[in-house]
């Protein structure tokens, strides 16, 4: 894939997904404006990058409109324009129904959902210019349920349909897609789930077996799904949720 001159953001990208992507892009020749919330973990999202010219920080909360048009502001600014919006800030955890209060859920739907909406607005005027597009990270539980993660599968199940809001709202100029992966070895998964529970070694091998093809995703899978939704490989895909998660959403065996 080719990105020479082109100009990206991705929002999450201090770790995880949305650095695995940064790095796909960075090496096939594009300039990326590297987000996390603080100013000590974009700059360490660009460190572990490697530095150099084409990467800037662009430090920001996308929990917040006020977020969302800053980080796409310095974004933009140092860049000269953008070319290519990925939402992949998230959050992530496992509680059940009747245990999930409301600062969960008005988390959990402020980063993942109207993050990923006002981000996506606040990109809007530049991707016009540049006749660009957007890449949201959703997930295999925006496609179906998953006990322990309601609110979670609501804000994923939003981002997949608002993909396909934006991607007729926005066409012919501004193609629309997402990635919906299924477990992906990140701190999310790893940090904050596996490594917590009583038997990390038997919570693994749950997520393994979870997918047909008994593993779990790395994260530089996922960004190459990224990236080729982002590329002109993909000139005439709008609206699709691409589904990269080992065969977990196919159906029954
Ligand atoms: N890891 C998985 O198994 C998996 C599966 C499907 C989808 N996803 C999605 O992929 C995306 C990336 O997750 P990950 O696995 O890399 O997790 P991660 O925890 O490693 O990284 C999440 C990133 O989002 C950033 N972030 C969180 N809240 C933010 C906020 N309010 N503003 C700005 N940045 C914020 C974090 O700083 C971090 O850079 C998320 O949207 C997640 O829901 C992950």
């Amino acid at each position: 894939m080719e990105f020479t001159g082109k100009r990206v953001l991705v929002t999450g990208s201090s770790r995880g997904i949305g650095q695995a992507a940064a790095k796909v892009f960075l090496d096939a020749g594009a300039r990326v404006a590297i987000n996390g919330r603080s100013e000590a973990s974009s700059q360490a999202g660009v460190e572990a990058l490697g530095g150099g010219d084409d990467l800037v920080a662009a430090t920001g909360d996308v929990s917040t409109i006020t977020g969302c048009k800053a980080i796409v502001a310095v974004a933009a600014e140092a860049l000269g324009g953008l070319d290519i919006l990925v939402n992949s800030a998230g959050v992530g955890d496992f509680v059940p129904f009747g245990e999930t209060g409301e600062a969960l859920w008005d988390d959990t739907i402020d980063v993942n959902l109207k993050g990923t909406f006002f981000a996506c607005q606040a990109a809007l005027p530049h991707l016009r210019t540049s006749k660009g597009n957007i890449v949201n990270v959703a997930s295999d539980a925006g496609l179906i349920g998953e006990i322990g993660l309601s609110a979670y599968c609501a804000s994923k199940g939003g981002v997949v349909v608002l993909t396909k809001a934006l991607a007729l709202e926005l066409a012919p100029d501004i193609r629309v897609n997402c990635v919906c992966p299924g477990y992906v070895d990140t701190d999310m998964v790893r940090r904050d789930g596996i490594d917590k529970a009583d038997d990390p070694v038997a919570a693994e091998q749950a997520l393994i077996d979870s997918a047909p093809l008994k593993r779990i995703a790395k994260p530089r899978e996922i960004g190459r799904a990224i990236a080729y939704l982002a590329s002109d490989d993909a000139v005439f895909v709008t609206g699709e949720a691409l589904s990269i998660d080992g065969g977990t959403t196919s159906g029954r065996g």
